[in-house]
């Protein structure tokens, strides 16, 4: 659906939100902005068309302007997956970009964002600078420290390449001086230690800032919109708290070089989780902050960012004047049609970012962004999407709830088949309903919240608390049939086999249905052997901490969540800590274990040393996920046409388990 929205909508459900904001000398149609997002979508240096796409969506779907991704607009060559400016002869490609959102009446702005010492990965990185030769505090890269000549090389190169975005067509340039940048190493006392004109004193570590955004101001002129994201509260020792984020703040917008200002927080250290504020914190956390820093901005503008999922948010605090605009990152990457949605009171329509980081952990490992509630990123038809209707509807058969199941239901009866969805619980959602309950994980229920509705709507039948036999399918006349029944942890097989048979000892899924809302302590010890990794073990462990007195998680690799992104890890690790859950690595359980004594024994999988856990209640394990699809042979008599989703296809993650479900919504 194409719709022009107004510069300014007095009917909006949201007014605010919807009146339009004059940035320095432009005009925004409304106050939403897409923070910069790194996308993982450039290739060999060069802007591609899925990354036109990506941003494209967001300008047509109502962002009045959006932050691009950092390029490299330096002489020093920065992350691989980075758009070259610097040294580019051919910026056609970033002329495309920005007549693809200017086209959606958007304004495109470019970010300056050098890495510095910084880096997001535990990896040491050769040729890194700093405003100190003091090691990362995440990756440990020792920087060299620049010397006068090679800042006056950066601030000449930044601007240089900022006049050549500008005359692509960029609409403004925004310097990131917050998460722990090379501007944010400059301005904090914990990582710049000079004593000559950009270290020591305040103003002196502001010096750069200072600079880079004067010769920008006096070089692209008054109608180039310059904003900077400053530090928040950055959570290291002797560096920038709140208080010191007001006086940068101050500072910066006594100079007149700014259109807005925005403020982050944490660093590349272990603040970076702070950076993306997850599931388990509350929404807006930093909604408060900002608007009492507000307060410092000399009237410049302001913009709120943090964990904004829905619109009321969004018109809340811009009614309650604690910012002017809202910057939204993965709330965009979830639905990129959010601003439309919300101008046209569809609100239960908006694929709400569930707050996982799954978008971060796919991008900073190298691939194109991704989202757990979006499974078309990029695409050329994402904005609002709806499937096209097929001409020959067919009959067909989904066994199965969960998130893989629902997606494929509701796009194949949009596009016109007729579906029959059974699922043997009595509500849908699956393994990642279970995962919605436990604690700080509510927001992952958007998922099926969104597919549920949907498939209402597009006219799914749904048969619930059944156990579909052949039979019940062979009366559906099915002419294809979805296999959606998800999968089981695999026995730990270092135990006997009789332990699960006697009902002795349950996986970790089995174990939470059972414990999932109860409030009366249990006590004694409880043992998870955990193969898995994911977010959700780790939330059950959280849980059972409140039930027992002591949880221990064994797990044969080095740490847990082995397998997650660091901002992950990080806020995982976080909560197992304050939990007092103990993990014990490089272990699995011994056969030697005494269930009947309550003895639990672990084996270092390197030594074979072995240790045990007394008093033991419970024990648990979540492991590899084999398919659950015994259906299967029997199904073939019914139907030869039979797809495979998710987990009963093989084990995969909840983004994958949903990309394959729309994936075959779509085929079908
Ligand atoms: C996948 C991903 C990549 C990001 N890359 C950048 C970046 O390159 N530069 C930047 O300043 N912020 C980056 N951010 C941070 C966002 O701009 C935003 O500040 C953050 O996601 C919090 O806002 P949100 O809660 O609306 O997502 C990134 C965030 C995500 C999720």
């Amino acid at each position: 659906m194409e719709l022009n929205l107004p510069l300014d909508a007095p009917n909006s459900p949201y007014p605010q939100l919807f009146s339009s904001l004059t940035l320095g000398r432009r005009t925004l149609r409304n106050r939403i902005a897409f923070g910069s997002v790194f996308s993982g979508l450039v290739e060999r240096g060069d802007v591609t068309p899925a990354l036109i796409n990506f941003l494209a969506n967001r300008a047509k779907g109502g962002a009045a302007m959006l932050v691009a991704e950092p390029f490299g607009m330096w002489r020093l060559v920065g992350p691989a997956a980075q758009g070259r400016v610097y040294g580019q002869m051919n910026l056609d490609g970033f002329r495309r970009l920005a007549d693809a959102v200017s086209a959606h009446d958007s304004l495109l702005i470019a970010q300056i964002s050098e890495q510095g010492r910084g880096d997001v990965r535990a990896a040491r990185r050769g040729g890194a600078v700093a405003p100190s030769a003091l090691p990362d505090d995440l990756s440990w890269t020792m920087p060299h420290a620049m010397s006068i000549d090679e800042i006056r090389e950066m601030t000449d190169d930044l601007v240089l390449s900022t006049i050549r975005l500008q005359a692509c067509g960029f609409a403004g340039v925004e310097i990131s001086a917050g998460h722990g940048h090379i501007v944010h190493q400059f301005i904090s006392p914990w990582m710049n230690r000079r004593n000559d004109r950009y270290g020591g004193s305040f103003e002196n570590r502001m010096r750069l800032l200072d600079e880079l955004a004067a010769r920008l101001r006096q070089e692209c002129g008054p109608e180039f919109i310059i904003g900077v994201r400053l530090p928040g509260c950055d959570g290291l020792p002797d560096s920038i708290d709140w208080g010191d984020s007001a006086l940068i703040a101050r500072h910066a917008t006594t100079s007149g070089s700014y259109d807005y200002i925005n403020f982050v927080q944490g660093s590349q250290a272990w603040t970076l989780h702070h950076h993306l504020p997850d599931m388990h914190g509350p929404r807006g956390p930093y909604i408060d902050r900002i608007g009492w820093l507000k307060g410092f901005s000399n009237g410049v503008k302001v913009a709120s960012t943090g964990r904004i999922l829905e619109p009321v948010q969004a018109e809340t605090l811009l009614s309650d004047g604690k910012a002017d605009f809202v910057m939204l990152g993965r709330t965009l990457i979830a639905d990129a049609a959010w601003g439309m949605k919300s101008a046209q009171n569809r609100d239960a329509d908006i694929r709400k970012c569930v707050s996982c980081n799954n978008c971060w952990a796919v991008s900073i490992a190298g691939g194109p962004t991704q989202c757990d509630n979006n499974p078309r990123v990029g695409m050329s038809e994402e904005t609002d999407w709806r499937p096209s209707r097929t001409a020959a509807g067919k009959r067909v058969t989904v066994i199965g709830g969960g998130v893989s199941g629902l997606e494929a239901a509701w796009v194949a009866a949009a596009r016109g088949h007729e579906v029959t969805l059974f699922s043997n619980s009595a509500e849908l959602g699956g393994r990642v309903r279970l995962f919605s309950r436990l604690p700080g994980c509510e927001s992952i229920s958007s998922i099926f919240d969104y597919q549920i509705a949907t498939a209402q709507r597009a006219g799914v039948h749904f048969e619930l608390s059944h156990q579909a036999t052949a039979s019940d399918v062979a009366g559906c006349r099915p002419d294809a049939i979805v296999l959606a029944t998800g999968g089981l942890f695999c026995w730990p097989e270092q135990l006997p086999r009789s332990l699960y048979d006697e009902g002795l000892v349950a996986d970790m899924p089995t174990v939470l249905r059972d414990l999932v809302g109860r409030s009366s302590r249990i006590g004694g010890t409880a043992v998870i052997y955990d193969m898995d990794g994911t977010e959700m073990t780790y939330a059950g462990a959280t849980l059972l901490a409140d039930l027992f007195d002591r949880v221990v998680i064994v797990t044969p690799v080095e740490c847990a969540a082995r397998d997650q992104a660091t901002v992950k890890k990080q806020s995982i690790h976080r909560r197992l800590m304050e939990k007092n859950i103990e993990v014990i690595t490089w272990s699995e359980p011994s056969p030697d274990s005494r269930f009947e004594d309550a003895r639990f024994v672990h084996r270092n999988v390197m030594t074979g040393r072995q240790g045990a856990i007394e008093d033991v209640g419970l024990f648990t394990y979540a492991t590899a996920r084999a398919p659950h699809n015994e259906l299967l042979p029997v199904l073939r008599t019914v139907c030869p046409n039979i797809y495979l989703v998710g987990d009963a296809r093989n084990a995969c993650s909840t983004m994958n388990a949903v990309q394959d479900g729309h994936v075959t919504g779509c085929n079908v």
